[in-house]
């Protein structure tokens, strides 16, 4: 099998280690013919090229192994892998989200799949189990933690009592988060994560602005106090439920209690969790990131393409994001907090309330009507 790299970062470089290094029956199975880089001082190895046409043209390539990232000009690389009949495997969860509909249906005219485990859950094999549950049950529900980065700066700032701001920082010195950490602390991360989960767990091409999306941005220290003090720790949590007709699905702070399995999944750690018919709950933790996990997951989909081991049986067919009946008690920390007063249960800090229980629908429409730029949200666990 003749694999062609886009991209030799953390990633790509891993995939290469691992393909180069690793003498497992399959492994050795396995070429890296080409690797795509960007500048003059990554050209080390005679394999090195900074001409995509040199991969995506080159017909002794079967698979094509995306890992630089973006949504240009990865997704045009991709496109052109396909519709030159090479499958291919990515890792880059935002490209695929946002572009899922058109490349799945490229791939399909054209014989070949795209494979995307390291696009969710880094190395944890949350794709491979879903695909595999997914023979037997409908799956119910799924939620999880998907981000390292924001499960870090929460596990700090609770245990530790510091500012956002702070461990936002030290985040970004210890590599966990980029210079423009938008996509993680607004939610954007877990948002692609959610959707392409969707996709296995469901069969169903979600509408990625559909999906309601809480970060934490704005959250303060006296937030992660009131958690303290009620029992509660707060994590970023990506959700979905499968309704009849539609999903519900969203990403938001949740307070969730002690004695949640989420509560002490540590620092840049990963948990998913979903629920099948005849399976019950089934829960897969382990490394959401980082250059080996991911590669290895990235290899794993290789593995799966040359073995013709693709069990995604079932069709993919847009459906609606619907969260009317998702019903939950709201936090909401903001100055105008008078606006909430019909839904309020009761006042628990200056400007904070706490809601009735309500739909998620009817809290992300109100709070869309409030002009405060640091409104807080979390769902409180019950
Ligand atoms: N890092 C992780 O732990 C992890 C985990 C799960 C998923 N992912 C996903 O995997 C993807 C890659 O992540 P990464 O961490 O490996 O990023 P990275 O370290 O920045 O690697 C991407 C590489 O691709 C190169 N590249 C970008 N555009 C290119 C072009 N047009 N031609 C040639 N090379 C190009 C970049 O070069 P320059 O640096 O010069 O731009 C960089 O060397 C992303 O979509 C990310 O979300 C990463």
């Amino acid at each position: 099998m003749k694999i062609g790299l886009l991209g030799h970062g953390v990633v790509g470089s891993g995939v290469r280690k691992i393909i180069d290094d690793q003498k497992t029956i399959e492994v050795q199975e396995l070429v890296v013919k080409r690797i795509l880089v960007k500048d003059d001082w990554e050209m080390t190895d005679e394999r090195m090229t900074q001409n995509a046409d040199d991969i995506l043209n080159d017909p002794e390539i079967d698979i094509v192994a995306e890992c630089m990232g973006g949504l240009e000009p990865a997704h045009t690389f991709v496109r052109k892998a396909l519709e030159q009949g090479k499958h291919v495997v990515t890792s880059n969860k935002k490209m695929l989200a946002t572009y899922c509909r058109e490349l799945f249906a490229i791939a399909n005219e054209h014989g070949v799949t795209v494979h995307y485990e390291a696009a969710c859950g880094g190395g944890i094999p949350w794709m491979a189990a879903l695909d595999r549950i997914r023979r037997v049950d409908d799956i119910m529900n799924f939620r999880g933690i998907f981000n390292g980065t924001t499960n870090y700066i929460l596990e700090r700032m609770y245990h530790e009592g510091k500012d956002f701001s702070e461990m936002l920082g030290e985040a970004q010195k210890l590599g966990y988060a980029e210079r423009d950490p938008s996509d993680d602390i607004d939610g954007f991360d877990v948002k692609y994560k959610v959707m392409l989960s969707a996709v296995k767990a469901n069969d169903v091409l979600l509408n990625l602005d559909d999906i309601t999306t809480f970060g934490i941005r704005h959250i303060l220290k006296k937030d992660l106090d009131y958690c303290r003090d009620n029992g509660y720790v707060c994590k970023l949590i990506g959700r979905g439920v499968r309704q009849e007709d539609s999903v519900s699905a969203c990403v938001m702070p949740m307070f969730l209690k002690l004695d949640d399995m989420f509560a002490s999944t540590p620092l840049n750690f990963n948990v998913i969790e979903c629920e099948g018919a005849t399976l019950g709950k089934a829960a897969f933790t382990g490394q959401g990131a980082g250059s080996l996990p991911t590669a290895h997951a990235v290899v794993q989909n290789i593995i799966d393409i040359w073995k013709n081991q693709d069990s995604e049986i079932n069709p993919k067919l847009p459906a609606a994001v619907d969260n009317r009946d998702l019903m939950g008690v709201y936090y909401i920390r903001t100055k105008k907090s008078a606006l909430f007063a019909d839904i309020t249960d009761r006042y628990v800090g200056e400007d904070t309330i706490l809601t009735e229980k309500i739909s998620l629908s009817e809290a992300a429409l109100r709070i869309k009507n409030v002009d405060d730029p640091d409104l807080f949200i979390a769902e409180v666990a019950e």
